[in-house]
């Protein structure tokens, strides 16, 4: 069964190449569909980007897109994940996109003789997210180059970042040398086997690439005691911290921004921030990562 769950799996040479096919979708390229498939994007979590640029994407490449709604489905009568899909599959559909709260949803939908169809992982729980991780990939390749030696530092909500886990992965794999910052407390010493932890002020003016990450205050149970000035003074990228950054150093942010809190609102769309790009990008690294499953390649979540 073709799927694309989890960067784990995905080697150095198929990342170059889902890049450089996203890099060939930015300039036009089109595929040809030897017949209608029939695509549904399954959000069991909220979503703006990555659900809408899903489907752009598909429309991009002559798919069908199916509307599923989970609160209007069957799923709100009990109906489970694996017999939703089934369902789905039965009736025709070839590609699913799913993005689910529990991590590791896709485990019970791998390898299932009965489920035809092509996956793709949208997003499980504190998991991963593997389109937002070729798409980082895919700006940081555009902006430098390449990845060696590229000192990349990820700083927040590092343990509820699913983003995080897969790119901390992809690009200790690259030749980057990666780096976290942000409170201890959401530090895993597990992260430690990819890159170094250390303070803000230590990071801002040695890095190429500043990814900071959103404070997921929805995982969060102690939420209420939360300050948010307090945390961009300790942890966020300031104005002041800002001017300290190399020249050519980028900003990076998966979105949706706290503004102020993880990331000066100034900086949001500032020259050297990537974030508008990123999304960009994300149409076309969801439509080479399409186009590679649909052409049945198992790309991660071996079991
Ligand atoms: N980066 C990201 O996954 O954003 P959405 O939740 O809006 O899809």
């Amino acid at each position: 069964q073709p799927a694309l769950v989890s960067m784990r799996d995905l080697d150095v040479r198929t990342v170059e190449a889902l890049i450089h096919r996203a890099e060939e979708f930015k300039h036009g390229a089109q595929l040809e569909l030897a017949e209608p498939v029939f695509a549904a994007n399954m959000f069991f979590e909220n979503s703006t980007r990555t659900h809408t640029s899903f489907e752009i994407a598909e429309r991009r490449l002559g798919l069908s897109v199916v509307d599923f709604n989970p609160q209007a489905s069957s799923v709100s009568k009990g109906e489970t994940l694996y017999d939703t899909c089934l369902t789905l599959a039965a009736v025709g559909v070839r590609l699913l996109v799913i993005r689910h709260s529990q991590d590791a949803y896709y485990q019970e939908l791998l390898n299932q003789p009965a489920l035809p169809v092509a996956l793709i992982n949208a997003g499980d729980g504190s998991g991963e997210h593997p389109s937002q991780s070729l798409l980082d990939m895919m700006t940081i390749s555009e902006t430098f180059g390449g990845f060696s030696g590229l000192k990349v530092a990820i700083v927040g909500d590092l343990n509820h970042s699913r983003v995080a886990r897969s790119n901390m992965e992809v690009l200790k794999k690259l030749g980057a040398q990666v780096y976290f910052s942000g409170p201890e407390a959401w530090y895993d010493k597990r992260f430690d086997c990819f890159g170094q932890y250390l303070p803000m002020d230590e990071l801002v003016d040695q890095v190429d690439v500043m990814m900071m990450l959103r404070v997921q205050h929805e995982r969060h149970s102690d939420d209420a005691s939360f300050d948010q000035a307090d945390y961009h003074q300790q942890y966020g990228l300031t104005l002041e911290r800002a001017k300290r950054m190399k020249s050519d150093a980028i900003i990076m942010h998966p979105g949706p921004i706290n503004r102020g809190v993880e990331l000066a609102s100034d900086l949001v769309e500032c020259p050297q921030s990537k974030f508008v790009e990123q999304m960009r990008n994300g149409v076309f690294v969801r439509m080479a990562m399409i186009e590679s499953v649909l052409r049945g390649n198992q790309l991660g979540g071996l079991a």
